[in-house]
């Protein structure tokens, strides 16, 4: 494990944004693994200017990301859909219609789920898997649990996950209380993962996360077991 420890969101960012631009220069067909939240905003802001500088080229990228929230379609400005695009692909080259993101409104999640990890498969693999970390150490909405969920499947976002995400809602009410994440096997099969924290917040889960017992109670813990992970953590916000 690459653990980085930085004095600064701005440096993380930059730092987070180079690795994946040396996977999309090394390999322009790439799949790029791509995660929500506010974590890798500044991320999307270097790569987008990476881009505008003619540095990055994203029109062979394709991309699949960790989660969506059940019940939203993608208009809703709530649903991850919408935020990739806002944040990301509607301000790069990307080709929309090679950027995935679980179907929150399938009728039959299950299905969705093992459709989602046959595409995946059928990419051959990401190879490069951006992650952030919740306040309870899940990663994509893989929740604390008593064993590690291998397929994407659906799940009951715990309730520290419902308050830590309501910051983005109207209220509280509003948060979907279900989501469609990709599981630990397509996460951990991507041939780098990259997980950024910052926040002085995360500190105690980064620690237990990445020097603690490897246990499905925290999902990150996993991690470690991956040959090929960078970590870049900064205390600051
Ligand atoms: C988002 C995702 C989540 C977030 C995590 C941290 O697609 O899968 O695991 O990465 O909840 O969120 P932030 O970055 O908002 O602290």
């Amino acid at each position: 494990m690459n653990y980085i420890t930085v004095n600064s969101y701005k440096e993380l960012s930059a730092k987070a944004a180079q690795l994946i631009a040396s996977v999309v220069t090394l390999k322009p067909d790439c799949v790029l693994g791509l995660a929500t939240g506010s974590s890798p905003l500044g991320t999307y802001d270097c790569l987008t200017e990476m881009y505008e500088k003619g540095m990055l080229d994203f029109s062979r990228v394709t991309s699949v990301n960790l989660d969506e929230y059940v019940g939203l379609d993608g208009d809703n400005d709530q649903s991850y859909r919408y935020f990739m695009n806002h944040n990301l692909f509607n301000r790069v080259n990307i080709d929309k219609a090679r950027t995935f993101v679980p179907n929150g409104l399938a009728a039959d999640p299950e299905a969705e789920g093992k459709a989602y990890d046959e595409h995946i498969k059928a990419l051959g693999g990401i190879d490069i898997q951006l992650l952030g970390i919740g306040l309870d150490g899940h990663i994509g909405f893989n929740e604390p649990d008593s064993r590690f969920v291998p397929e994407t499947h659906l799940v009951d976002l715990h309730e520290s996950t419902i308050e830590a995400n309501s910051r983005f809602f109207a209220s509280r009410e509003e948060v979907p209380t279900k989501a469609i994440t990709m599981g630990m096997m397509s996460i951990m099969q991507a041939r780098r993962v990259l997980l950024i924290a910052n926040g002085a917040k995360k500190k105690e889960i980064m620690e237990k996360a990445f020097f603690g017992p490897i246990t499905p109670e925290v999902p990150a813990s996993i991690l470690q077991l991956h040959p090929d992970l960078t970590v870049i953590y900064c205390e600051n916000e």
